[in-house]
């Protein structure tokens, strides 16, 4: 608390500047002609807030890198699949992405509201009302005319204040398991827990109505998560292609922070992504733009580091070994995915399969928890290459044993697909894109642009 008491004072100088900021409000967030009380009171924080909207960027990741759709057949991840961008996006980019809601066949039960729990405020308070089961049970279409909000102060605050709060449920939880519960943290490591809510590996409990949960319960490395999922003998889906019950990494950003030479030094999410910003007063305030931290060397790095240039060209580098190893290892994953296929198809049974089952589980497992996670190489690039060089061991393994097995079998032949461009790699999987795109846009026009509020539209001509 000891950093914010100052800060919080030179603050509340500039609420006669929010008088000012009113003049400038947006549309949107002036439904009803009602202003928002924390723009009021933090001008500062909210204008900068809001200013994540000018972060309209994203690489369409399935198309850098088409052996994803292979190694996801079978999960919504093959249909579409982007890096993220600014937080104003949440909502808008969760609603329209192929990988989500289109209306409901009758009888399905559709995808599940648990969804929403990472892009809105409106979700903790949909969990408070409806009871954890009863939202995660709930379906994401449903749930979405009572969308209205982005990733929000009371995310992250408790609701008109300064102070940090974890209003997720499952958040609470994960961070009890790994021994930092969040009430007893200092103010350093609750700021990285409140990113740590989203930023983080999690999957949903099929045996409790889809809850979000985070896997923590023997740690939070990728050997300890995956000893959890294999003693539940959990997986995602089975791989149409290999049978391969599948593990399913996201983004865990916290996860490879909290291991990070960086940590150790307390620098955190914040420090990096949140640097200290100076209004024009010189009062000082914590930049809310959450967004590229390199963007802001100036604030974010140049205390410990003095070369910008240095710094680049060093994550550079790591950046470059990290990609050519993950790329290694997706290109040995799909051979082995095929060589599989090609051991099923001449007979092969699951006693003698299991093992080479088995490694192409575990290998992609660390594949996707170490590119999953989002600015790997800047956060922990030590993790992350342990991880891809284990990938590559085990997948490798794998592959032995399916040469044995298909030479038992006398298989001379395996038809490995081609993968070369997204098209390519969605036609080898059966995907048509455009069919999943036609149904999608129906959905907009009929739902979504109808009856959702405009956040689900940021960044989206209406009907497109
Ligand atoms: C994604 C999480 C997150 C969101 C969303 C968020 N904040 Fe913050 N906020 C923080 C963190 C973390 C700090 C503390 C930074 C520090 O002191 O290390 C902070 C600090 C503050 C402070 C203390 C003064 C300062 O600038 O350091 C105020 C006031 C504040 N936020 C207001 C807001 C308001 C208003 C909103 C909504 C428009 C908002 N915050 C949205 C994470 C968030
Ligand atoms: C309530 C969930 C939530 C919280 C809390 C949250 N984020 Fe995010 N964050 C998201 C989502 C969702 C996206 C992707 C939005 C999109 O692409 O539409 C995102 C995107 C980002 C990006 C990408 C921005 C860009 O322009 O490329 C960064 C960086 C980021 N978050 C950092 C943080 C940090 C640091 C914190 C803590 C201060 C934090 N986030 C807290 C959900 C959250
Ligand atoms: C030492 C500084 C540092 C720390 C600490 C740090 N990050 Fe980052 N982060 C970076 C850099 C550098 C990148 C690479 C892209 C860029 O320039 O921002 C990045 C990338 C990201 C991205 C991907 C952005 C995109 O558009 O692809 C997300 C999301 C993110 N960080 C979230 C977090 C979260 C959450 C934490 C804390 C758990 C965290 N970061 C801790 C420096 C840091
Ligand atoms: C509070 C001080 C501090 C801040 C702020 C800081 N760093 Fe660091 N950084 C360190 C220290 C200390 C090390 C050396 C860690 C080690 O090698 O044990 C380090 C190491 C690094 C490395 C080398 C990691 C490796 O692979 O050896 C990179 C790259 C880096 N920092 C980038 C950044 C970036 C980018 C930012 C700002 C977004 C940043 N740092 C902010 C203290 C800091």
């Amino acid at each position: 608390m000891k950093a914010t008491q100052p800060m919080r004072s030179k603050v509340g100088l500039s609420v006669i500047l929010g008088a000012i900021a009113l003049l400038s409000l947006t549309s949107w967030s002036l439904k009803g002609a009602e202003v928002d009380p924390n723009q009021l009171k933090f001008p500062q924080q909210y204008d900068s807030w809001q200013a994540t909207e000018d972060q309209v960027e994203r690489d369409d990741i399935l198309a850098q890198y088409p052996a994803n759709i292979i190694l996801w057949a079978g999960s919504s991840f093959a249909k579409e699949y982007h890096s993220p961008r600014g937080h104003q996006f949440a909502v808008a980019d969760v609603t329209h992405t192929l990988r989500t809601g289109v209306a409901i066949a009758e009888g399905d039960k559709g995808l599940s509201a648990s969804c929403w729990t990472c892009k809105t405020p409106d979700a903790p308070r949909l969990i408070k009302e409806m009871g954890i089961q009863g939202f995660s049970g709930a379906n994401f279409v449903d749930l979405g005319r009572e969308i209205k909000s982005v990733v929000y102060c009371s995310d992250c605050h408790l609701d008109g204040s300064a102070k940090l709060a974890l209003p997720r449920p499952h958040a609470q939880d994960a961070m009890a398991k790994i021994k930092l519960p969040f009430d007893k943290q200092n103010h350093t490591m609750q700021g990285a827990q409140v990113c740590g809510q989203c930023h983080v590996s999690y999957y949903f409990q099929p045996e409790n109505n889809n809850k979000v949960n985070i896997p923590w319960i023997f740690g939070s490395t990728a050997d300890e998560i995956e000893k959890y999922y294999d003693t539940r003998r959990f997986y995602e889906w089975i791989h149409p292609i290999s049978k391969t019950p599948i593990l399913k990494a996201r983004h865990p950003e916290f996860e490879h922070w909290s291991r990070s030479a960086h940590a150790k030094q307390g620098v955190t999410c914040i420090t990096c992504h949140m640097p200290p910003a100076t209004d024009e007063k010189g009062a000082t305030f914590t930049d809310h733009k959450v967004g590229g931290a390199l963007d802001n060397f100036d604030r974010s790095c140049a205390n410990c580091h003095s070369s910008k240039a240095g710094i680049t060209k060093k994550l550079d580098k790591t950046k470059a070994t990290i990609d050519a190893k993950a790329r290694h290892v997706e290109s040995l994953l799909i051979k082995a995915h095929y060589e599989a296929k090609a051991a099923w198809d001449a007979g092969a049974t699951w006693a003698q399969m299991n093992d080479a089952i088995m490694a192409i589980r575990h290998s992609q497992w660390r594949w996707d928890f170490a590119t999953a996670s989002h600015g790997m190489y800047a956060h922990n690039p030590k993790e992350g290459i342990e991880l891809l060089d284990k990938s590559t061991e085990q997948v490798t393994y794998a592959r032995e044993v399916l040469a044995r097995i298909l030479s038992q079998m006398s298989v001379t032949e395996v038809e490995y697909p081609d993968y070369s461009t997204k098209e390519k790699a969605h036609a080898a999987i059966g995907f048509v894109e455009a069919d999943a795109m036609k149904a999608k846009h129906a959905f907009i026009q009929q739902e979504v642009d109808k009856y959702w509020h405009p956040v689900a539209k940021t960044g989206y001509s209406v009907s497109e």
